[in-house]
């Protein structure tokens, strides 16, 4: 079986083509970073018309290298959400005129599914049980992920997502759009426990997260300093973070007894993170597992992925058929 992905959800459009039998055949991503950097965020109508320029091309260039057709696909697997309503709907409407036009099966499927499953994309399948620590641009949570299909969202964010966090510590340091990257470069060179900033909800045992106060602590501490300040600022901040994400996934292995962790989703790629949940693995005994970099942000190869997991286990679909931007994990199947 041979499953064709579609990633629009945002500001990357991905194609990808997944083999039950040899795995990942080829993908590609067009960022549309370059766009933005001027602007410093996401535009979401220039978002959708650059995926609608993009798509078609990317996808033939792929099945051109792979030497394939939309003959030789036979499932069509896309993120039908959550995701930017005009950015999702340009990926849906690629997906579902193949679909018809060629009389392949179609499956829409939840963009955090694909972060979630990513693991499990390159080397042999990772089947749950685990914990998810999914840590992107849009979302902080950890995820009980008890079998495929079956996801208990145990503590989220209740303001801003780590990877947000992230991006604007970047625009108050003069760095460009996506920040994430470039305050972790930046960080390399500065001293984390220079400024003490605030690690929230950290006193009770919970799984939740937040990050607005985190950010505005920094935002005073910026306006106080001059430029030599903003590596040990860099540093900080991102310790801050890290301190309370292995906090909390240490606490929710504890209470819920898994043994193997995935972490997932952009901020997934944070070499200080992967190495602080490296000594959590060592101490704890857990397994920790990552996508590789270029799969920790979005792409279409784990939604071709999820697609060809969602198959394989015959499992139930969701209601969900039209691009749906706010969509919670936790109501997957309503
Ligand atoms: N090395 C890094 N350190 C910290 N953050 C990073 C790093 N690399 C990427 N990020 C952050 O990851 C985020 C992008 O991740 P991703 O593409 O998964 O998010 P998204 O798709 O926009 O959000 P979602 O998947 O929640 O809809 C950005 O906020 C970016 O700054
Ligand atoms: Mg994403």
């Amino acid at each position: 079986m041979k499953v064709l992905g579609i990633e629009s959800s945002c500001d990357e459009t991905g194609v990808a083509v997944y083999c039950s039998e040899k795995g990942l055949l080829g993908h590609k991503v067009n960022s549309q970073i370059d766009l933005f950097t001027e602007y410093g965020g996401v535009i979401p109508e220039i978002a959708a018309r650059d995926h609608s320029v993009k798509i078609i091309k990317l996808l033939e260039k792929l099945l051109s290298e792979l030497n394939l057709s939309l003959e030789n696909i036979d499932l069509i697997a896309y993120t039908v959400g959550p995701g930017l309503i005009g950015s999702l709907m340009v990926g849906e409407t690629v997906a579902k005129t193949i679909a018809k036009t060629k009389s392949i099966e179609i499956l829409p499927i939840h963009h955090l599914e694909g972060h979630i499953l990513a693991p499990g994309l390159e080397d042999k399948d990772v089947p749950p049980p685990y914990l998810c620590l999914l840590v992107s641009g849009g979302h902080t949570q950890i995820i009980d992920c008890k079998s495929y299909g079956d996801y208990t969202i145990i503590g989220e964010t209740i303001d801003d997502a780590c990877g947000e966090a992230f991006d604007k510590v970047g625009k108050l340091l003069n760095l460009e759009y996506p920040g994430g990257p470039k305050v972790s470069k930046l960080a390399d060179s500065g001293d984390s426990s220079r400024f003490k900033f605030p690690r929230a909800l950290t006193k009770d045992r919970n799984y939740n997260f937040s990050f607005s106060g985190l950010k505005t602590s920094v935002l005073y501490t910026v306006n106080d300093s001059d430029e030599s300040d903003y590596a040990d600022i860099a540093a900080s901040f991102q310790e801050a973070v890290i301190d309370v994400l292995t906090k909390k996934v240490a606490w929710a292995l504890e209470d819920t007894g898994h043994q193997r962790l995935i972490c997932s989703g952009g901020v997934a790629a944070n070499k200080n993170l992967r190495e602080r949940l490296q000594l959590l693995s060592a101490e704890s005994n857990i397994e920790v597992l990552y996508p590789s970099l270029e799969f920790c942000t979005d792409n279409a190869a784990m939604i071709a992925y999820a697609g060809y997991i969602r198959k394989k286990f015959n499992l139930k679909s969701h209601q969900t058929n039209f691009a749906r931007p706010r969509w919670p994990l936790g109501e997957l199947y309503a």
